[in-house]
């Protein structure tokens, strides 16, 4: 079978999925965001690429917890370069098209970015697991502000206007437990259960992204990933679509929307 007959015959087989599905999980990562410019972490051009930032130490290490404890700025300069990759960016077509697909299912959407994209593009139940670098808080008196970008920001660490405490964005640094809100909605969708699970642009590296598709596996949800490199998952789902996420999506939009 050559990749695009394959191809097409996932297509067919995920129509008669989608014929039957009321429920529908995405989990997204970096990939979807690619088609909007912004860079992903891994493989070539990567944020991750063989990076050490300016202070000489490995960008896992910058963007931890417990660096941001001890070397707030430290950490600040590296957020605020990841803001300026996002900054006049906006949402493709394809979280336009995820967004959509709520017009025939119940949609959830897992995302590990932290752009926003999702919400700003009308999906109506997004799960933000990393957080979102638009929401700034106080790390002493708990002070939060929702910002457009960090233009405004003219010294590292920022200081809180009530109190003067450093504000950091709400995101999940390197060392950092998930926010347990999301966490306990995620769990509680998982619980209710999906038709169909559907990975785009993510590696799925962490157990909290593999373990729900593992699960489906064993219960018999059917899985699909979108992405054009392989990755740990590509052996485990049931159906693969190996291009980029807007042309998989607008695929299986035209399945449904006929
Ligand atoms: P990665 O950079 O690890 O993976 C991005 C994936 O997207 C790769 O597998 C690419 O092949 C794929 N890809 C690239 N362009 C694509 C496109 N146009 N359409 C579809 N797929 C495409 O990014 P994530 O898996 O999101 O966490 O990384 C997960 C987490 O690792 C991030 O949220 C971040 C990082 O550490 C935190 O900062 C806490």
């Amino acid at each position: 079978m050559t990749r695009e007959s394959a191809f097409s015959f996932s297509i067919d087989q995920l129509s008669k999925h989608l014929e039957r599905a009321e429920r529908i999980l995405f989990v997204t990562g970096a990939g979807i965001s690619a088609e909007s410019g912004l860079p992903t972490y891994r493989g070539i051009g990567g944020l991750y690429e063989d990076r050490h930032c300016n202070d000489e130490v490995p960008i896992e290490v910058a963007l931890s917890g417990a660096m941001f404890q001890q070397r707030p700025e430290v950490t600040w300069r590296y957020i605020l370069e990841l803001e300026r990759t996002c900054r006049g960016a906006r949402h493709n077509q394809a979280h336009e098209l995820i967004a959509r697909f709520e017009r025939h299912f119940e949609v959830c959407v897992l995302t590990q970015n932290v752009d926003g994209f999702h919400r700003d593009a009308g999906s109506s139940d997004v799960i933000e697991i990393h957080g979102n670098l638009k929401h700034l808080q106080c790390t002493r008196c708990g002070h939060g502000q929702e910002v457009v970008n960090y233009e405004h920001l003219d010294r590292l660490p920022p200081l809180c206007d009530e109190c003067g405490g450093v504000i950091r964005p709400r995101v999940v640094l390197f060392g950092e437990w998930l926010p347990e809100p999301g966490v306990e909605r995620f769990r509680d969708k998982l619980e209710q259960g999906f038709d169909l699970m559907v990975s785009v642009g993510t590696s799925a590296l962490f157990p909290y992204i593999m373990d729900p598709f593992v699960a489906a596996k064993s219960s018999g949800t059917p899985t699909v990933e979108i992405n054009p490199a392989e990755t740990d998952l590509s052996s485990l789902v049931d159906f693969r679509l190996p291009t980029i996420a807007s042309d998989a999506l607008a695929r299986l939009w035209r399945l449904i929307d006929t």
